[in-house]
């Protein structure tokens, strides 16, 4: 493929990159989706709460914007919040059209409520199994479509073509040689990074490889710092790490201590549905206070019937282990869930180079700011993958503003060996433990020493072949890490020990590009030294 006009290549098949491919399609273009795994495996798939629209009637955009904006703590572009709120309801109804079949009650679309939201404004599907619902929808008319798919064919390099367009180095399963495509323009929808964390609610799958093939190609990223705890995972030794819905906690259950304390009345006058940040700190520090490895989320006053036909998912996960919500408590401890940051991209999801699209979890528009307000992350696939595909259509030059700040990370190169055994393990705990929760400068310094050494083993040299998978995952753990130690505050989903507040100098985005001169990622600089903070007033996101 010569890379001609009207074919563009969509890798990763979670809502977005479904989505993307269906309505480019839609509007008459021949789309080529790829993806690493199975088109059925992804984020999506396991997203439990839903997805949020102001269309209750008592309801209105404004209120999903101010709640939008609350929560994301001084830093949400307020153009892609406003574009986000509003366009909810066509893109329900899109995926209506699409078939996707959103729960009702008495003939209404039934609408929960979640942390932080001052409404009922949550739809579902199948109770629990919004994502799993419209992961299968979407994905059956991607196939009904005849939409080409190439599964198991991971992303491994990009660069643009002298004549237009981009080349993307794909790893397909079982071959030797990679195969390169050429596209017209090229759409990452690759999805988060949680699964970089030893403790996360992601799949298998979510390990960031899309920010890491995008910055070596030098394209700019930002937000990297904020990556999302949940506050509710199912916690118990040797069974696998499991989300346990926020919407829970909207139809009435408690967390409780491990001596039956209700607590959270004491960190937020929200209580239960305070902030998701805040409820995952308050969990942390009961945590530590009380010595213990869970706290508890307490539903045993709501009913058997309505529990088991509401949270069907849940259900069936915890009778595995012989608990029945209706009256057992659920053993729970936050985890990685979300990453906010990724490829910084303006509304239309143009990034810093032309002809290369990012939208769904691996984009940084700015519009959930320092802390995503539940359920607005399958929304955002849907609505800024609307803007992708008119942007396929008719493409136009544009891109993110610039950050308030950069720091210029310099390509990693070293010694291009295999990924040793122990490495992808290490990088998940070295996050956990210093990159997680709460983090301080001292363990930074450490996260990124014992990064940059792994990097230093496999990175290849420069002008090498593309460096082997579990390279990628080091590089994004190691941006992240990056931009956590410039960050010196706390905002939102970022909380820095040693600077517990927010300060006004950095309500700002901060972008990170791989390609400048200062710092190579095996030392960790000190981040004054390169960090152009800008200051409030030139922040142009907010
Ligand atoms: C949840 O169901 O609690 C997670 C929903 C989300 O992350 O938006």
């Amino acid at each position: 493929m010569a890379g001609p006009r009207g074919r563009p290549l969509i890798v990763g098949s979670g809502i977005a990159g479904l989505y993307v491919a269906l309505r480019s399609q839609e509007l008459g273009l021949r789309p080529t989706l790829v993806t690493k795994a199975s088109l059925e495996e992804s984020n999506t798939r396991y997203a439990q709460g839903g997805i949020a629209a102001a269309v209750g009637p008592d309801d209105a955009v404004g209120l999903h914007l101010k709640d939008t904006v609350r929560a994301g703590d001084g830093l949400v572009n307020a153009k892609a919040a406003r574009i986000l709120v509003e366009e909810a309801p066509r893109r329900i109804a899109d995926l209506v059209r699409f078939g996707v079949p959103f729960d009702t009650l008495e003939g209404q679309v039934a609408l929960g409520r979640e942390a932080a939201h001052s409404r009922a404004r949550i739809l579902h599907a199948g109770g629990d199994a919004t994502g799993l619902r419209i992961e299968e929808t979407l994905r059956e008319r991607v196939v009904a479509a005849g939409i080409e798919v190439r599964e198991r064919a991971a992303l491994r390099r990009i660069a643009p073509r002298p004549e237009g367009g981009w080349r993307a180095e794909l790893a397909l399963d079982g071959a030797a040689d990679p195969t390169l495509l050429d596209a017209s323009e090229l759409v990452l929808a690759t999805g988060g990074a949680g699964n970089l964390y030893r403790e996360t609610s992601n799949p298998a799958v979510a390990m960031g490889e899309g920010v890491a093939v995008a910055a070596r190609a030098g394209v700019l990223l930002a937000d990297m710092e904020f990556v999302q705890f949940h506050p509710t995972v199912f916690h118990r030794e040797g069974a696998p790490r499991f989300l346990i819905t926020e919407a829970l906690r909207g139809e009435g259950a408690h967390l409780r201590n491990e001596r039956g304390e209700p607590f959270m009345t004491r960190y937020h006058p929200l209580g239960d549905l305070a902030p998701r940040d805040v409820v995952t700190r308050a969990i942390r520090s009961e945590m530590e206070r009380t010595r213990q490895p869970s706290v508890f989320l307490d539903a045993t006053h709501l009913s058997r019937d309505r529990l088991a036909s509401r949270f069907p998912t849940v259900f069936r996960f915890l009778a595995d282990y012989a608990l029945d919500p209706s009256r057992d408590l659920i053993p729970v401890a936050p985890a990685a869930h979300f990453t906010i940051g990724g490829i910084a991209t303006d509304t239309e999801g143009r990034s810093s180079r032309t002809g290369l699209l990012a939208c769904g979890e691996v984009a940084a528009t700015g519009v959930h700011g320092a802390n995503r307000l539940g359920s607005n992350s399958l929304l955002e696939g849907l609505v800024f993958g609307e803007h992708v595909a008119r942007q396929l259509l008719h493409p136009v030059r544009g891109g993110p503003a610039p950050p308030g700040a950069v720091v210029a990370v310099p390509p990693p190169h070293g010694a291009g060996g295999a990924v040793p055994a122990g490495a992808p393990s290490e990088i998940r705990s070295i996050l956990w433990e210093e990159v997680g929760i709460v983090r301080n400068a001292a363990g930074l310094q450490r996260a990124l020493r014992r990064l940059a050494s792994i990097l230093d083993a496999i990175e290849p040299a420069d002008g090498g072949p593309a460096p082997a998978p579990g390279a990628d995952a080091a590089f994004t753990a190691y941006l992240i890490a990056r931009a956590a130690l410039a960050r010196e505050e706390s905002r939102g989903a970022h909380y820095r020990s040693d600077f517990p507040r927010p300060r006004p100098a950095w309500r700002l985005h901060l972008g990170l590009r791989v390609g400048g001169a200062e710092e190579r990622p095996t030392r960790a600089a000190a981040p004054a030294r390169e960090v152009k903070a800008l200051g409030a007033s030139a922040v142009p996101w907010t």
